[in-house]
């Protein structure tokens, strides 16, 4: 008897403590970008640098186009550029519907129009691969794909309105920690968690200020207690923590602040202005596309003819759709306009009277730094920082994208990418600890096994009893 107990102890003893597969945390931190974090005081990005010590760090990251937050949901959860992935700015309109889209948050944005043909986001792709998924106010992780959707309790539903939503991310920590502990035994747990307040901060207060200065610290430190956190229950071994931005800010200039309006002699032409700042849809009626752009074109109030050097970026760059540049993979994305203005970074363009969403008493008009500009100008690019037993330790890479990450993610899960996507694997390959090749689609072998052996010491025990 006492032979039985041994043994059921062993093997009970042996199978609790081995984890089915890795583990999976990624906090994305809205508007960290890299220059933010070159220019961090030291004692702010403790964490962080822990953080790469221990694992590893990249140059920085290339958002997709636009610089905005949803486009770059989009290309993480699905490795797709824009044009692929059909989220084509925070704000759209469908001019045949009259739908608008307002980042998630505006009464018609959940209309199968927006959904339609979506990919196949991460969590679904793990979810259906048998991964336990846990999200917290992470895109639109909530919402239903085809026959699966993660229960997410609706205070965690991401909710760009909602200033204060993230405010109690450390709270969340020892769930997170018990939950791994308790659970990957049976299943590879993961963790897509979002951070607001660096993103808030930076739009609200401006560069430099105290808030975003308090708000980056605060980060750091959540980062530090949740690596302690990690470490003190061992939890390294099975978990890697990924910690990300979307994209950076730029602080507006007051000075370079141009209205539509001073450009358009007939206001009638323009139908909708769609986005604001940086980037902006404008869509006519087809036969007045020519004027509209050539008025942009010629405007005198942001592109001045005197003195003008040909060497200076000018203020507005007026495209017509068929001549955006092909490298930002945006122009053949949905919900297009006609005429696109793309301004200098820190130039904004707005409209007063115009019909325009978001509308001018959004208080995204009033921030004080912006995104959206093209994904090269250093002040929109994004961090990247991880570490767990995928990654190498203490090594530094050169710059990745963000489409990049969704295949290294999956990878991480053992699990294939569940379409075509725009990734490139030697930009990630070299970060990654060896055995990569091996990981492999995870069958559920494992926890078979642990069930065989259970079976088995139930016919022991009849056995002996
Ligand atoms: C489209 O919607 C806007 C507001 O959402 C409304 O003011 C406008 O009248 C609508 N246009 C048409 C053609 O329905
Ligand atoms: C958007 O949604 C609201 C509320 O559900 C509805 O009243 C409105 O008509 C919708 N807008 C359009 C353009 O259909
Ligand atoms: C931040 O600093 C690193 C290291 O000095 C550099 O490689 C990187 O290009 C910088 N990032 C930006 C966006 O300036
Ligand atoms: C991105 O991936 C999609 C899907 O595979 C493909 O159709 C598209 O051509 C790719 N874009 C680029 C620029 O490679």
């Amino acid at each position: 008897m006492n032979l039985v107990l041994i043994l059921l102890g062993l093997v009970l003893g042996s199978a609790a403590r081995d984890p089915i597969g890795q583990n999976l945390i990624v906090i994305l931190a809205d508007g960290y970008g890299a220059t933010l974090l070159n220019n961090t005081k030291p004692d702010a990005t403790f964490g962080i640098r822990h953080l790469a010590t221990n694992g590893v760090q990249v140059d920085y990251v290339t958002p997709s186009f636009p610089t905005h937050t949803w486009p770059q949901w989009m290309s993480l959860s699905t490795g797709l550029y824009t044009e692929n992935h059909g989220f084509t700015a925070d704000y759209m309109w469908d001019r045949k519907t009259n739908f608008t889209f307002e980042r998630g948050t505006g009464p018609n944005d959940t209309e199968d129009v927006w959904w339609d043909d979506a990919k196949a986001p991460l969590w679904y792709t793990a979810g259906k691969a048998g991964v336990d998924v846990h999200c917290y106010w992470f895109a639109h992780c909530h919402r239903a794909f085809y026959d699966m959707v993660v229960q997410v309790p609706e205070k965690r539903w991401a909710n760009l309105d909602d200033q204060h939503q993230t405010d109690n991310l450390r709270d969340i920590f020892p769930e997170i920690a018990n939950r791994i502990s308790k659970y990957q035994v049976y299943k590879q747990q993961m963790f897509l968690i979002r951070y607001a307040n660096i993103g808030n901060a930076q739009k609200e207060h401006g560069p430099e200020s105290d808030e975003v200065e308090q708000e980056v610290a605060r980060f750091d430190l959540y980062i530090n207690e949740l690596q302690q956190l990690l470490e003190d229950r061992g939890l390294f071994s099975s978990t890697n923590l990924v910690v990300m931005s979307d994209h950076g800010y730029t602080p507006l200039q007051k000075e370079e602040q141009f209205f539509m309006e001073q450009c358009l002699p007939d206001y009638s032409l323009v139908k909708k202005v769609v986005n604001s700042h940086s980037m902006i849809m404008v869509f006519t009626n087809p036969e007045d596309e020519g004027t509209v752009h050539y008025e942009f074109s010629v405007c005198e109030v942001w592109s001045p003819m005197g003195d003008y050097d040909e060497n200076d970026t000018p203020f507005v760059k007026t495209y017509r759709m068929s001549e955006l540049p092909d490298d930002l993979h945006w122009k053949n994305s949905r919900f297009m306009s006609g005429v696109v203005l793309i301004t200098k970074p820190g130039t904004s363009v707005v409209t007063k009277e115009l019909p325009t969403v978001p509308h001018s008493g959004d208080p995204t008009i009033d921030a004080k730094q912006a995104s959206g500009w093209e994904p090269y100008h250093d002040d929109m690019k994004g961090i990247f920082v991880a570490r767990g037993p995928a990654f190498r330790e203490n090594e530094r890479f050169g710059p990745i994208e963000i489409v990049d990450v969704y295949q290294m993610l999956l990878n991480i899960l053992s699990i294939e990418p569940a379409h075509p996507h725009n990734g490139t694997w030697t930009n990630v390959e070299n970060m990654l600890s060896e055995g990569w090749e091996n990981r492999g689609p995870v069958d559920s072998s494992a926890f078979r096994s642990s069930g065989t052996l259970l079976c088995s010491i139930f016919v022991l025990l009849h056995f002996f009893f």
